[in-house]
Order: C-alpha cells, then structure tokens, then sequence
C-alpha cells in the first residue's frame, strides 16, 4: 500500500500520523502515513533503503534530523540557503526526490489576514522555528524585527542572514511595543519551564503567537488573553504545514472545512 511517514528521533510524541490518518481517512485515499524512528547515523541507510520502495511517497521530518537531511535529497527551492531545514522529502511525478520545507508558510497561514508590511514585530527564539518564521516575515515585508534570545548574538546573526532590520535582545529585555509577538523557542511547553514575559508595552490590537501546542493554552497565550489581545496557538502552525506537506505527498487537498474535528482529535 502506498504510505507516507515522518522519521525523527524520539518520535513517539509526533501528531503528525493523527493529521494526515484524519485527512487520509476524510478523503478516503487507500494510503497510510506511518511514525518511524530514525537515529543520526541510520539516516543515510534510511534514505537508500526508501528511494527504492515504489510504495513509498515521501516523509515528513522532524529533530534532530531538519538539517541532516537535505544531503539526500534534491534542493530546487534553495531552502539550504535559505531557511537551512527542510520538514518534507517528497517524489515528484518524474520520480525525483526533493526537499522543502513548510513550516514557513504553515505559520504564515493563520496571519495571512493581517497586514504586516513595514510594521514591527518581534520574535522570541533563535533555533530552527525561528529560522522558518524570520523566513516567513522577511517575505511579507516586516518592519523593524526584535528577536529575544538567551544568546543575542545568535539572534544577531538571523537578522544578517534574512536580510531584516532590527535589534537582537537578551531574553529579559523588556518588549518593544509591535503589532505581532511570536514564541519560536520550547518555553512553555509541557516540561518546559514557561515564558516569563511582560506584554504591557504591547498595543491593544497586538496578536500573539506561540508555537508550542503541548500545552494548547500556554502561560504566554494565557497572559495574552487577559490583556485582550489577539492570540494565535501552535496547532493552528501544525495543521498548516501538514496541510501544505499532505498536498506534496498525496495531491490531494485536505479538508480544512474539518478543522474543529481535527483539533478536537488533536487535543482529546
Ligand atoms: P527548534 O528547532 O524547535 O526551534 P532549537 O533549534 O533547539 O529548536 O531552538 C530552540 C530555541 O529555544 C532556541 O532559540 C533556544 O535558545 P538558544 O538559541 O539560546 O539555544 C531556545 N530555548 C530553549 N530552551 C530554552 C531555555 N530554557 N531558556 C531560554 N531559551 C531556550
């Protein structure tokens, strides 16, 4: 049977199969869409041993292995220069294999609406979630981006290297006040310790992002929601980019009518 997967080490946790098993299901496509554990060093193996399955359709990939991969497969998009990840290997209809990556435009999705050209946003993280939000934001023509980071030369060094103007704080540094606020670190997640920030300097018609789905209803997205402002949480980021990696590996659309089901799958 024809089958898809996501490859990852540890990759228990993974929402990725009740995704695309929902979508699948939906659309009653006769396919199946696996969790694989893949180690660093099984990762070559794993590529070989998969490019000669016709079965196979592709794979979606997660830590450690984003930027490892993009030695196995084709890069047209250039992402290995640009985002420096890739989250999906997928077969094209010639056969080729190739790597992009979707994490950009899934976070772009749910703020596709707000109009962010010239205006300031910042950005909290500097690690391989930043890097695909930076990308995203840089597309659309932000204003002045502020990336708080525990190391600010790392964050320093993601505004060179997107090509935006701004500032790079150390993490406790009070927020400057700008229309979008994004988590792209761990913190707040279950396990994690949360986002100790203040978000009085922010506007009242301010949005807030997080992109940690575990817990769905974070301490920051909280915070956010006692101060009135606009919120945007990490599932609605996870269902956009597998929308957009579903699309590449099955050609189909999924249905996004079915959205509050899905996430009602997701958070049970
Ligand atoms: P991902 O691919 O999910 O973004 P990552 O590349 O490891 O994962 O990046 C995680 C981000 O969360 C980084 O910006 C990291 O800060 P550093 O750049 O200083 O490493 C941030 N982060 C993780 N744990 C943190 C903690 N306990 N305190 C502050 N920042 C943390």
């Amino acid at each position: 049977m024809t089958y898809a997967e996501v490859i990852g080490d540890p990759i228990a946790h993974s929402k990725s199969p009740v995704i695309h098993g929902f979508w699948l299901k939906a659309l009653g496509i006769d396919a199946e869409y696996r969790k694989t554990q893949v180690s660093r060093e099984g990762l070559a193996e794993y590529f070989a041993e998969r490019r000669a399955d016709p079965d196979w359709r592709g794979c979606n990939i997660t830590v450690p292995h984003k930027e490892a991969a993009l030695d196995f497969v084709a890069d047209p998009g250039d992402v290995r220069r640009s985002i420096g990840a890739i989250n999906l290997a997928f077969r094209t209809e010639e056969g080729a294999l190739v790597g992009t990556n979707t994490d950009a435009a899934g976070f772009y999705a749910p703020i596709s609406d707000m109009d962010l050209t010239g205006k300031p946003v910042a950005v909290i993280g500097a690690g391989g979630a930043a890097r695909a939000v930076l990308f995203a934001l840089s597309k659309v023509g932000v204003g002045s981006v502020t990336i708080l980071n525990r190391n600010p030369l790392k964050g320093a060094g993601l505004l060179a290297s997107f090509g935006l103007k701004g500032n790079a704080l150390k993490l406790d540094a009070p927020l400057p006040s700008v229309a979008l606020l994004v988590n792209a670190t761990s913190l707040g997640m279950v396990g994690q310790p949360p986002l100790e920030i203040d978000l009085s300097p922010l506007p009242d018609d301010a949005v807030v992002y997080d992109v940690v789905y575990a817990p769905l209803e974070t301490p920051l997205l909280l915070a956010a929601d006692a101060r009135g402002l606009d919120t945007v949480d990490g599932l609605d980021m996870l269902i956009g980019q597998a929308a957009l990696a579903f699309e590449l590996l099955f050609g189909a659309e999924p249905p996004r009518t079915r959205d509050d089901e899905l996430r009602a799958l997701l958070t049970a």
